[in-house]
């Protein structure tokens, strides 16, 4: 089997936001559309975010839409950090729907309820009816291929599209501590900014992949 003709399939960027006492979130590329009536989509999100377990206990959450002009940290902050440990939504422009932060800077935003719950080995698929929306921009939503290709951003090994990489394949590499973005060795500079959080070269560490 060849995994990487999974590479090929479509997908957008989202930030999945809910809230128990406290806001939390993470980025997610894994969402479709279920059906039109009701109004039902799906999300794939990994048993070890702690978004699985708020989603899990409110029974509800919200789907952000990043444009590609979204701030890089904000897909830093959600996507490379948990809320365990730390207020992601801090320094972040968000509004409120149906009690749940949505992001005030996207191409639009739902809430759902979440009508049903299905365990897969590592992810819990939620189907989530969609109960409110905010309506939607001009923007360009950004896909999944525009921040590999675009923002050359990475994905992480909770997400269910990581792929590891093959033996033949390892190099010595430049990677951010912030958000995980890794930059070929030749490329990396003491002048070199993060292209994902913006981060100076010190935050960078040269390893072996
Ligand atoms: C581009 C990208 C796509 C991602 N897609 C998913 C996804 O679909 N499902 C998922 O569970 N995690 C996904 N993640 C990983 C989570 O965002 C990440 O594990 C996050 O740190 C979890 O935070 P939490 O512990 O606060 O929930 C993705 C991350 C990135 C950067």
């Amino acid at each position: 089997m060849d995994k990487n003709v999974l590479k090929n399939i479509s997908y957008g960027m989202y930030l999945v936001g809910t809230q128990e006492e406290r806001k939390v979130g993470c980025i997610a590329n894994s969402l479709i559309q279920i059906t039109n009536n009701p109004l039902t989509i799906a999300i794939s999100i990994n048993h070890e975010n702690y978004t699985n377990k708020v989603i899990k206990k409110v029974k509800k959450f919200s789907i952000s839409i990043l444009d590609e002009k979204v701030d890089a940290n904000i897909i830093g902050t959600f996507g490379y950090h948990s809320s365990r440990e730390i207020d992601k939504y801090k320094d972040i422009d968000i509004e409120q729907l149906e009690d749940i932060p949505i992001l005030k800077e996207c191409c639009g935003a739902f809430v759902c309820k979440v009508v049903n719950e299905i365990e897969i080995s590592t992810h819990t698929i939620f189907i989530g009816e969609i109960i409110n929306t905010k309506k939607p921009t001009q923007t360009r939503p950004m896909t999944y291929k525009y921040y590999h290709e675009v923002l050359k951003g990475k994905s992480p090994r909770k997400a269910p599209t990581y792929i590891e990489e093959k033996e033949e394949d390892k190099k010595v590499v430049w990677k951010c501590e912030i958000c995980g973005y890794e930059v070929a060795e030749d490329k990396w500079t003491e002048n070199y900014i993060c292209p994902i959080c913006r981060r100076p070269a010190n935050n960078f560490k040269k390893i072996e992949k």
